[in-house]
């Protein structure tokens, strides 16, 4: 049976965008907030991003209006038992995603198949709560999900086969290009991107560049979209410390533990661009490296 309704769980950056990524291809999503507080606030981030589409001349408005149209917002986590397709994107931590999955298993249909789009933990560890395991895997897509194109499906320790086939077909129906990767902690991309980021502020410590030179660097002569500092202010610094945390716990070396320098940003409420503050002071029009970070963090 083919995808059409697609429920995502969580409507931070993440969730929202998969569930415009997946409206945007025909498809019914329903959007469940999963934290307490106004549903309307999720629906309007959506329809202030495809206002801006639209200004810009990308989208018609009939498309936008089609688009919002097939997209249902929620506070009700049961409004995803007859969906196709769950998508969770919640909070990263093993816990709460354990506990959501086995209400999942409980309240979805034997048929719906049960992903996350955690970055770094282990989709068997979610996968173990549920007692229908085969229709369990991971879905990971990457910021901003409208624009990147890949999303790894993780295949987790008993997902089946018919599982992964049905997510292949699904990522190339809303227009990405997935690939299958076995459930190991950073999965491909995290697993190459943290330790490439950590390195870049290792590099930072020790005194070889300025932030903004290495940034300039690895743009000018890697053709990188985002030197890693400006990558890491993205992507959120607090989520680049969690990311390295859990591959540090998995794997045991001080390489991927947290530099010093990324603990102290965090510590101090700095986390990049979603608090103004990170490798970059964002309050300056083109953004600065931040004064701060050109002496040594201690
Ligand atoms: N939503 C929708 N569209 C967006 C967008 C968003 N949040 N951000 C940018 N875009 C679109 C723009 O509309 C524009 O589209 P157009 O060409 O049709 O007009 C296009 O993307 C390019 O945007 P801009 O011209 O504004 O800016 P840039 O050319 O500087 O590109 C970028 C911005 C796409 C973010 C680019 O810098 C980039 O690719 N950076 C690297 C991002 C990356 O590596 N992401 C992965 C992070 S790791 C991750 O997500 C894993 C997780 O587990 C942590």
């Amino acid at each position: 049976m083919a995808i059409s309704k697609v429920g995502i769980i969580g409507t931070g950056t993440m969730g929202l965008g998969v569930a415009q990524v997946c409206a945007s291809a025909g498809h019914d999503v329903i959007a469940v907030k999963a934290t307490p507080g106004p549903v309307d606030k999720a629906k309007d981030t959506v329809v202030k991003g495809l206002a801006k589409i639209v200004e810009r001349g990308k989208m018609d408005a009939a498309t936008r209006d089609a688009i919002i149209s097939r997209m249902t917002f929620s506070s009700e986590e049961n409004a995803v038992a007859d969906c196709d397709l769950v998508i969770e994107s919640i909070i990263e931590d093993l816990e709460t995603k354990k506990a959501l999955f086995r209400r999942l298993d409980q309240v979805c249909r034997a048929d719906t198949l049960l992903t996350t789009n955690t970055s770094t933990l282990s989709v068997t560890a979610m996968m173990a709560v549920c007692k229908k395991r085969d229709r369990v895997a991971g879905l990971h897509f990457f910021n901003p999900a409208p624009v990147m194109k890949l999303v790894e499906i993780i295949h987790g320790f008993e997902t089946s086969d018919e599982t992964l086939e049905k997510l292949n077909v699904f990522c190339k129906d809303i227009n990405k290009d997935p690939v299958i990767v076995q459930d190991t902690t950073g999965f491909i991309v995290n697993r190459l991107l943290v330790p490439y980021m950590l390195n870049a502020i290792r590099m930072l410590e020790r005194g070889t560049g300025t932030i903004e030179d290495i940034d300039h660097a690895m743009k000018s002569g890697a053709a990188h979209p985002m030197g890693p500092f400006e990558l890491a202010d993205y992507i959120g610094l607090d989520v680049v410390e969690a990311m390295s945390m859990n591959i540090y716990m998995d794997v045991r070396h001080e390489h991927h533990a947290p530099p010093h320098t990324l603990t102290r940003l965090v510590q101090l409420g700095y986390l990049g661009r979603k608090t103004g503050q990170g490798f970059y002071d964002y309050s300056a029009k083109p953004p600065v490296q931040n004064p701060q970070l050109l002496r040594p963090v201690i």
